[in-house]
Parts: structure tokens; sequence; C-alpha cells
């Protein structure tokens, strides 16, 4: 016999004969215990021993006595001790033999980490990995990696050893449970230990981490379900029933833990139907109730990674495994309580891998679910939850507000690295058909962001068909993706539509402060950079002594180069040279006048100027102009660094906005940069956040100018509304290259066509003749018609001859402009049928600039116009 074989058997003999105790290889020199005192789950210590075999556990607040029973169990349950650094050794003893001492073991929290292949996919394949391990030296995290193993009846041990977490351990460690782990600890923990049980195997379907008793549960007759599922749904590791429950969990069971992490689905996804979306539901309830039940220390937290994009085979298969598990939430009256589910909707990655390699973000969102559910922790202490779907319900004009929790600051964004995916993309789709039927029709939608609403238009869907379901992101690869202010996503869902109980008109924000266009004045057109506090001051006095105050204008405004910098905290500076009192003081004065306050940023990083602007600091720049107390901000496109999607700056600054009025009651009006067609516009839904956007380029003071800018306003006619409305850009009346037939003109087409009033010129020192144009009563009137509708161009468009544009006005009656774009004056004639009104009906004609009636015309009214000159009348009608 060799010297090693004899040495071997007498170790062996020696084993027998002199030690009966023994215990399960998840105790283990440097494990830890989960005994951390704010938790009311205790450790539990258990083993085998001959039967009726006295057992002694020494460890702290020991020693702990206990018999094995006739099948030669035992078990102790430990006194909690507080989570430290600290570590002790235990020893248990039976009756005879040597006594089995654990050593360096520490007391803090555990957490039990399965699943498939994205569980197991270890830190050494995660981006950043490099740096991740050679960060990784934690020695009071413990690893404990269960050894693969599959048993059709349910096993005692498993094969494993605790080791301490260092850049030699972790690399093939499970990443996501490595980093939620450490973000807990990074977030809420400290150093207290942690011991990370990874007991997962890639391939692998749900059923076969199930007990028996659990799948009974469940109908192994649905899609996806038990015996259909067990060939076939083996992707890579073993498919039967319960050979990993029996081999891999019911080991640990006992081994307190303080939650369980599950990243799995991928095997199930097989079939798009809600059948499967039902057969993982029951599964996954069914296997944490199970667990939680022979576990016997109370429904410990568990929380389960929602699967990332990644173009499975089965087309949307995925998404009803999505479904499944945030049917898994707790919800009133539901089947399960205490879980918790990252979305991670936007971390797939373009090259569609099936193991997407961010997982610091998963565990990152992993962790904060963790402390939410495990811990109790609420926001804001943890921002835990991307916007949750409240309801959805249908309004009478057929579409869908869908209300949603935890989404201040929502928006869309394109993921995955993808820039323009929000543009186009539809993640929104409704049907008239039941939520249960499969296969139903869906139709697309514009959905946008209305504060923490989706306002949703159904597309193509006819008339008088009521919107039953909806869904959102419920395909497998979804690029476009609704976060909030946290960055957090939207989990997908597939929800039924309730019936509207709104109005539609709820949808918009009402504006009480802004029923009608505003009036006001901006520096850009006259001053440009050479503003002041002084040139402020001083418009303010001028607007009271001319009387334009009473007429309606209270905006003073300024425009581009106020500002200079920010400070080191990011707070945005007003130039100190220009304005040395400061914003706070300047608004002051102008408030003190009776009148309102307005300022310039731009969604970039730079203003067109060159000058600091809001991008990253749109909610901090909007808490400086509420603690200022600014009436007005124009929003400016402009340079630098922005944001992929156009209406994200929009977005922060209405919440910001928003935020302020809540607080302080106070209202900021919103003029935004837009520019775009009626499309875009529609596109980026400015009428949710802005009450005004820019149509159009820069005007000048010339004709041309003017001209184009109204052809550009005019095709956005059908979006403007109450509160909400088309900027053709500031008024270039006053300014030298406008005759005054050109600027009387201009100032009749912007009443026509609900413009806001900007005075863009020098209010100090304007003509009389400026002013009696900027405060002619009865055209500012029109302007200012309660009605609020737009006017628009009615006869064909003509770039050099005669043109007719009209407003239907509150009282019935309509504003007309005879507009002569020709260079010689011209006859020009409105009949009744282009205006709206009765062809056979008689009107009062009333010349809006000389205040008089003019007389009654029937059917049409003709008037000689000059050049570039309006003529603007009201047409009562008095039959
Ligand atoms: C332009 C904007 C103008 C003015 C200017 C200031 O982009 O259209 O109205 O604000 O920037 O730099």
């Amino acid at each position: 016999m060799s010297r090693s074989l004899f040495l071997l058997l007498f170790v062996l003999l020696l084993d027998d004969a002199w030690s009966a105790v023994s215990l399960p290889k998840i105790f283990g020199d440097h494990m830890v215990l989960q005994t951390n005192s704010e938790y009311g789950a205790r450790a539990f210590i258990y083993g085998s021993a001959n039967p009726g075999e006295a057992v002694t556990v020494d460890a702290p607040r020991g020693p702990y006595y206990t018999t094995a029973n006739e099948h030669g169990r035992w078990n102790v349950m430990l006194d909690p001790v507080g989570a430290s650094s600290k570590s002790y050794n235990i020893t248990v003893s039976g009756e005879e033999g040597n006594p089995i001492v654990f050593t360096d073991v520490m007391y803090g929290n555990v957490i039990l980490c399965s699943g498939q292949s994205n569980m197991v996919f270890a830190v050494n394949g995660m981006f950043n990995a490099t740096a991740e391990i050679a960060a990784a030296n934690h020695p009071n995290i413990r690893l404990f990696k269960v050894a693969l193993n599959t048993s059709s009846t349910p096993l005692w041990d498993v094969n494993g050893t605790w080791e301490l977490c260092s850049p030699t351990t972790i690399p093939s460690f499970s990443a996501v449970c490595y980093l939620t782990g450490r973000f807990s600890m990074d977030m809420h923990w400290g150093d207290e230990p942690l011991g990370l049980i990874q007991s997962a195997w890639g391939g692998t379907p749900i059923q076969a981490w199930m007990s028996p008793e659990a799948l009974a549960k469940c109908p192994s007759t649905s899609p996806g379900g038990q015996s259909q599922s067990l060939e076939g749904l083996d992707v890579g590791g073993p498919g039967d029933p319960s050979v990993l429950y029996n081999a891999m969990i019911n080991p640990l069971v006992g081994f307190s833990v303080r939650a369980a992490l599950w990243y799995q689905g991928e095997a199930n996804a097989r079939e798009s139907s809600i059948n499967s979306t039902n057969a993982y539901r029951c599964y996954l309830t069914n296997m944490i109730t199970s667990w939680r039940d022979v576990w016997g220390i109370g429904d410990f937290a568990f929380l389960f990674v929602q699967l990332a994009p990644y173009g499975s085979s089965t087309a949307d298969a995925v998404s009803y495994v999505r479904q499944a598990m945030l049917e898994t939430l707790p919800s009133p009256g539901g089947d399960i309580d205490t879980t918790g589910m990252a979305v991670i909707i936007d971390l797939g990655e373009a090259d569609h891998r099936v193991h997407p390699q961010n997982k610091t973000e998963v565990g990152r969102r992993m962790a904060l679910q963790l402390l939410h559910v495990a811990l109790g922790l609420q926001q804001p202490e943890v921002n835990f939850s991307g916007p949750s779907l409240v309801r959805a319900s249908a309004m009478s004009n057929g579409m869908v507000v869908i209300e949603f929790e935890y989404a201040s600051g929502m928006f869309w964004n394109g993921s995955h690295g993808c820039v323009q995916c929000c543009k186009g993309a539809s993640p929104v789709q409704v049907t008239s058909e039941e939520r249960t039927v499969d296969n139903a029709t869906w139709f697309n939608t514009t959905a946008t962001v209305q504060g923490t609403k989706l306002i949703v238009k159904p597309m193509g869907m006819a008339q008088n068909s009521v919107p039953k379901a909806i869904r959102l992101n419920f395909n497998d690869f979804p690029e476009c993706v609704l976060f909030n202010e946290y960055l957090l996503p939207a989990s997908p869902f597939l929800a039924a539509v309730e019936t509207a109980k709104d109005n539609v008109f709820d949808v918009f924000p009402v504006v009480n402060e802004l029923k009608t266009p505003p009036m006001g004045f901006n520096s850009w057109n006259y001053y440009h950079c050479n503003i002041d506090e002084q040139a402020v001051k001083s418009t303010a006095d001028a607007f009271v002594a001319t009387g334009m105050a009473k007429v309606g204008y209270e905006f003073v405004n300024i425009d581009d180069c106020w500002m200079v910098e920010r400070a080191p905290d990011g707070t945005i500076q007003a130039d100190p040279v220009r304005f040395p009192s400061g914003m706070k003081a300047v608004t002051d004065y102008v408030h003190s006048k009776g009148l309102k306050f307005g300022l310039y940023t731009a969604q970039g990083s730079l203003t067109c100027q060159k000058r600091p602007a809001a991008y990253g600091h749109e909610l901090q720049d909007a808490a400086t102009y509420c603690e200022w107390g600014i009436d007005y901000l124009k929003i400016d496109g402009c340079g630098g660094m922005k944001h992929p999607n156009r209406s994200t700056s929009w977005q922060l600054f209405k919440q910001g906005f928003d935020k302020c009025q809540e607080t302080t009651g106070h209202f900021t009006v919103m003029s935004v940069e837009s520019c775009g067609s009626l499309a875009d516009v529609c596109h980026w839904y400015a009428p949710s956040y802005a009450n005004l956007w820019r149509t159009c380029g820069d005007i000048q003071a010339t004709w041309s100018s003017v001209m184009s800018n109204l052809d550009h306003n005019n095709v956005m006619a059908p979006i403007a509304l109450m509160g909400h409305y088309n900027d053709p850009d500031m008024l270039q009346v006053g300014n030298v290259g406008l005759s005054v037939t050109e600027s009387k003109a201009h100032f009749s087409l912007w009443c026509i066509i609900m413009a806001p009033l900007l005075a863009g010129t020098d209010i100090v020192h304007m003509s009389n003749e400026t002013l009696a144009i900027m405060t002619a009563p009865e055209v500012v009137a029109v302007n200012q018609d309660p009605l609020a509708k737009q006017g628009v161009r009615v006869s064909p468009a003509n770039a050099t001859g005669p043109e007719v544009w009209a407003r239907q006005l509150h009282d019935g009656s309509v504003a007309v402009a005879l507009l002569n774009r020709g260079e010689k004056a011209m006859m020009i004639t409105a009949t009744w049928d282009e205006i709206g009104l009765h062809p056979d009906s008689k009107a009062t004609i009333r010349d809006l600039w000389e205040r008089k009636d003019v007389g009654t015309a029937t059917g049409k009214y003709s008037s000689n116009v000059e050049s570039h000159g309006v003529f603007l009348f009201k047409a009562m009608p008095t039959s």
C-alpha cells in the first residue's frame, strides 16, 4: 500500500470513528451569518449527528445546546449579533470526536443569487472588468459559489467554499450578485459584512429551480408550461423539473438570507401569448412563495431583474416574460408581497447579445430595489423606481391618458446607444380589443409627456372605436424608452384602458395666466447684447409713462448676453458689470411697476452669443429663476452640447417651473425655440411644455423677413390653442427698415395670427407714430380676443399680390386683413365664403385702425390697399 493511500484510509477511519457531527458545506471558514439585529430573521446552524447525540455550538452569545433527532438532524437558532467587521470562531462539537471549528466567521447580511446565464455572467465579462476586478479588495464581502449539480431527489449538501472577495476571487463570480451587494454597501450598509451565495446555472428554465410542490400549483398544460417546457426549453443547461431545486437550493434551505436575487427568464421566453405570461407569473410567484415557506424565516425580500432587450428568436416572446415579472410585483390584493424588480429595458446592446455587458447599472438598480424592498427605504432617500403605471383612461376624443407615479421629470429617450430612436418610433400602441386577446390589431400612436402623464393619440384607428388596451415598449428590442428624472426607465407593460372619466381639456394644463398671447418687450431686436439694468428699468418706466402698460404690455424681457458665467456650484451668474444690483433686484424693480420680467437662455450648453446656457443645469436654473421671481423664460436652441431629444430641456424646465408654482404660486411663461415643420413641433409636442414656440428664423426689420415669418407661421396654425401660441418672433415696429405702412401691416397681421406682441424697439425713445401703432386699441383687441383662435390666410397664397387673412372672434365677428404684397396699390376683395360668414349675411364693416364703421356689406367687401399695406376691418354680421 502506498504511503498516501494508507494515510487517506487512516483519515477516513478516524473521521468515521471520531466525528459523527457534520454540517453542510455552506457552513465553513470565512462564512457570513445573517444575524443583523435590525432584521427579524436570525441565523441557524444545523447539521447531522448520531440520533439522540448532544450537540454544542459555541458561538457569540452562546454556547447553544441541542440534541440530534431520531433522523440524526439538529438545528440551533443563534441570537442576533450586530453586524461589524469583527470575526469570530464557531465551534460545533458532538459527544464524541473532534470538534469542528469554523474560523473567521462574520455577522452581516446574506444574499442568495440564482437564475440562468445572466446571473452566472461573471465580473470578468462585464464592461469595465479590469477596473472592477482591480478594485475588488473587500475582505468583508464573502463569496460562496454553489457547484453545479442536478438531482432527482432533494440533496442535503452542496459543494463550495467561502472565499474573501479579492481581485483573485471576484473575476469568475456573478457580476450582478456582486455589484448588487457592493452598491448596497456603498449606498447604505457601509462596511457591514456581506455574504453572497451564487447558485445559478446558464440556460436553465425556471421549472428546474422549483420544488415539485411549487410546480404542482401551476397548470402544466399552458404554453411554456411544465410538461411541454421540459424538452426544448433547455438552451444550454438542465431543464428537468426540480433538478436544480433539489441539488442547488434545497441544501441551502435554512441558511438565513436577507434577500434573494433572481435573473432568469430567457429560457422561458418561448411564446408571444398571454398564456405564456400567465404561466411564467405562476411559476415565479410559486417559486418565491415556496422558497420562503421552506426557509421558514418569513417573507425575505425577493428581487428580480426584468429581461433586457436582446433580439430573441421568437418575436416579442420576451415581452410576455417581462409582463409576467411586472405582474409578480406587489399589487393591491395581489398574490405576493416584498418583491421588487430592476427594469433594464434601456440596457440592451446594439448587437442584440443575450448577455448585455453593462452589469454595473443592473447591479445599481437591483441595489436600489433591495434597499427599498428589504429595508423599506423610500424616496427621496432612495430613488428606486422608474415611472410606474397607475392607470390608462380613454378620453371622449379618442385619446388615452396614461398616469404614472415615480414620474417626476419624465421624458422619452433613445436607449442602447440609439440617439434618433425616439424620432418616429411608436413606443405606445393601442387596440380596440380586450387586453387578454392574443394577436389583437395594434395601432401606433404619438405619445407625448405631459407632466406625469402620457397623452396618447392613436394613429389610423377608426374614429369611433374605443381603445381598450394599451402597451408600452411591448416588443423584444424597444429603443425609445420612458425615463424619469433619476434616469430610471418605465417597465414595458400591457394594460387595460379604463373608460374616460375626464374631459379632454384636462390634457393640457389650463393656463389661467396666459389666456391670450403675451404682450411686452424683448431687448434683442433693438439692443442685441447692449443691455443692462438701466435699459430694463427705463423700459419698464416707459411702459408705464406712455400708457403701453395700460394697453396690456406687461413683460419686460431681456434676451441673450445678460449672463457671463456659472458659480462653482453651477448657479448662473448675471453680468456683474451690466447688472450690478443682481437679477433679483432688477426683477423686484420691474415688479414694483406692476409689470413682469423675463430672461433668455438656450437648451444647448451655449447661447447663440456663446454665453453659458442651460444644458445639464435646467432644474438648477429653474430653481434660480424661481428664486429671482422671473415671469418669462425664452429657451433658445443654440450651440455646444445638447440633449439628443429636443424636448428634454423643455421638459426639465417645465418640471422646475411646475415645482416653483406648487411651492410659491408663481407662474413662469415658457417660450421655446422649435423652428420645425408642423409635424416636427407635434412630434416634440412643444404645446405640452411651452406656452410659445418659435416657428421660424430671426425676424429682421425688412418687409421680406416679416412676410417670410408670416408664411412659416401660417402652416402651424392648427396647433395653436389658448395658453399655447405659435411665435413668429418679436415685433420690428418702429425699427429702421420698415415704413409706417409696413409697420402697420406687420402689426395688423401679428394680431390676426395671435402672435405674441413683444415690442422690439427702443421704448424709451420711440416716436409717437410707433407708440400709436402698438397701442391701437381695436387692433390690439383682435390679438387679445378671448376666443384664442389663430387667424389664417383664407385666400390662395400670393407672394407678390393680394391675400386675405381672417380671424374668428369671440363675438361672432371676423377680423379681416386685406394684404397687398405687391409693389402697387390694388383693390382687394374678401368674400364671406372665404372668411367664414354666410354668403347672404349682411355685416357691419368697421375700420379697426380708424376705429369707425365704414358701412355694411353683404357677401363680400373690397378696399383699395396700398403697396405693402393692410386694410384691417371687422365684419360683424347683422343678420
Ligand atoms: C437667436 C434667436 C434670437 C435671439 C438670438 C440671441 O437664435 O432666434 O431671437 O434670441 O438668438 O443670441
